[in-house]
């Protein structure tokens, strides 16, 4: 299956071709400080996300996996955001993505939120079980920053 084609719009379709064809930031670090694994239970793909944290901000980022046209396009914009951000900012925007997805951006501030090209991904909301593919790279992160003592590598 093609999907792209859950995509009504032709913009946000390119959008999502363009990082599927050719994901950001895609490859292991070399000297990462944390290594994240992510699994989506419902079809088997999986992800792993490195990240370098200098000063409580995200200095470097990663990733490498197999995964359907969503789930890594969204793992490619996810790299495109996070770096450079705190990891306050970092879970910030990662919950604000989450709410929206999701359908509870009442719940969570949007404000002074910038989730750039995240918006080709709305289309998802449709769909419950591509919402997880959306989302795969987004859980991996934040289970990560919350619970960081676990997962440094040292
Ligand atoms: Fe597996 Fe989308 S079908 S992550």
């Amino acid at each position: 299956m093609d999907d792209t084609t859950i995509f009504d719009d032709d913009l946000y379709r390119q959008i999502i071709i363009d990082h599927y064809q050719h994901p950001h930031h895609q490859g292991a670090l070399d000297c990462p400080t944390h290594h994240l694994e992510g699994f989506n239970a419902s079809c088997g793909d999986n992800l792993e996300l490195e990240l370098k944290i200098e000063d409580g901000k995200v200095a470097d980022i990663g990733f490498v996996g197999s995964g359907c046209a969503i789930s890594m396009t969204s793992a490619s914009m996810l790299t495109d955001l996070i770096l450079g951000k705190s990891v306050e900012e970092a879970k910030k925007i990662t919950d604000a993505f989450k709410a929206r997805l999701l359908g509870q951006d009442e719940t969570v501030s949007q404000d002074d939120v910038d989730l750039g090209e995240l918006e080709a991904l709305d289309g998802v909301k449709a769909y419950p079980v591509r919402i997880k593919c959306a989302l795969l790279s987004w859980n991996t992160l934040m289970e990560g920053l919350e619970h960081p003592e676990g997962l440094i590598m040292q």
